[in-house]
């Protein structure tokens, strides 16, 4: 059986790249039979991003919902809140221990980080946490406390997995064991980076996604029409391989759909017919999940017994394995 495994960060409402880049993608394997799903909400994670603990308790609801809308059945797939498995922050010191600095120098946020204070002339590490430099540590513990084979994410994601895998890589050599399984990123190409209202890529710190659910199809609708597009008028040719309208159309559809879209824009359809197509198509796949979602936010005490219930099973893996672990680095408790 191949082992998958993904996490969403509870900072936000779980929006249209997240949806396509990791939950449509990773509740499709864990209906396979070959396939031993664990998907998680990254709370901890969280807490790099935010100091909001209402705003983080309202997006583990959220996220939650939203993986069981979009058809996650709690029975076949490990379900759970990192936060519950104390294991996971006792690997993290491990894997720190042998994590070079210098690796983590290269970290994209947190060059990202750097390079925005030494463009407004600050220095360099102002106002950076050691959890932001952190990050790609505690996601690496995620995926090796559980031996993950396959990791469904979106591209931004490709370099942390590709840290851990080195983490795990070191780890083994160092300790002269196959002590993890080496992960890697499962991505759909089509929609590796879906971009969001102004063409860049759709994420909560750019402030240009597109809410799933929250405020029903009437935001849905009113988001799409802010999608950017050039000034072309009706009746003149729009090219679809420039517009985001297209491409986040093409990860909605069928590849006929996808055609005739692509058709449409070449034959000059108003940019705000091609917005109203474009909503329909996201609405007829999002309408029924919506009123799962619905259920589910007005019954947290189900998502909660849930998630304690995956919390268990998650655990069940995990102690062993870190206590394997304590062994083998010194930590034995002499009998
Ligand atoms: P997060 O919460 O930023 O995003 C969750 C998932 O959604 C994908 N995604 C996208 N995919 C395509 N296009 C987009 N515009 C887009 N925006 C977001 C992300 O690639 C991701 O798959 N560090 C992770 C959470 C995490 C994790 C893990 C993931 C923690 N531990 C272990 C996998 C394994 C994060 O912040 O994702």
């Amino acid at each position: 059986q191949t082992r998958v495994l993904t996490g969403i960060t509870t900072t936000g409402t779980p929006h249209l790249g997240n949806y396509v880049g990791a939950i449509r993608p990773a509740v499709e394997a864990s209906r396979r039979d070959d396939v031993d799903a664990f998907y998680f909400m990254a709370d901890y994670h969280a807490l790099i991003k935010s100091d909001d603990a209402a705003r983080i308790e309202r997006s583990r609801l959220e996220i939650a919902a939203t993986w069981l809308a979009a058809g996650l059945d709690p029975a076949r797939v490990t379900f759970y809140r990192q936060s519950d498995i104390p294991e996971i922050p006792e690997l993290t010191w491990f894997l720190t221990c042998v994590a070079s600095k210098g690796m983590l120098n290269r970290a994209h946020a947190y060059k990202a980080a750097v390079d925005r204070n030494l463009e407004t002339g600050e220095d360099a590490d102002a106002g950076i946490t050691a959890g932001l430099y952190m990050y790609p540590v505690l996601m690496a513990a995620d995926i090796l406390a559980f031996d993950a084979h396959k990791v469904p994410v979106g591209r931004d994601q490709i370099q942390h997995i590709e840290m851990a895998r080195d983490l795990g890589q070191r780890f083994n050599h160092i300790h002269g064991r196959e002590f993890f399984v080496l992960p890697e990123a499962l991505i759909e190409e089509q929609v590796a980076t879906l971009p969001g209202l102004d063409g860049r890529k759709m994420s909560k710190s750019y402030d240009n996604t597109i809410p799933l659910f929250e405020g029903g199809k009437k935001q849905l609708r009113e988001t799409i029409l802010r999608i950017v597009t050039d000034s072309r008028l009706p009746g003149e040719a729009k090219d679809p391989d420039s517009s985001p309208l297209f491409t986040i159309f093409r990860a909605f559809a069928s590849e006929i759909e996808t055609a005739a879209f692509r058709q449409a824009l070449l034959d000059g359809i108003a940019w705000g017919e091609a917005k109203q197509v474009l909503y329909e198509r996201i609405e007829s796949d999002v309408a029924p999940m919506r009123e799962r979602y619905e259920a589910f936010m007005a019954d947290p005490a189900a998502i909660e017994a849930i998630l304690r219930q995956g919390a268990r099973k998650a655990r069940a893996i995990a102690t062993p394995k870190i206590a394997a672990l304590r062994d083998a680095l010194g930590l034995r408790p002499a009998t």
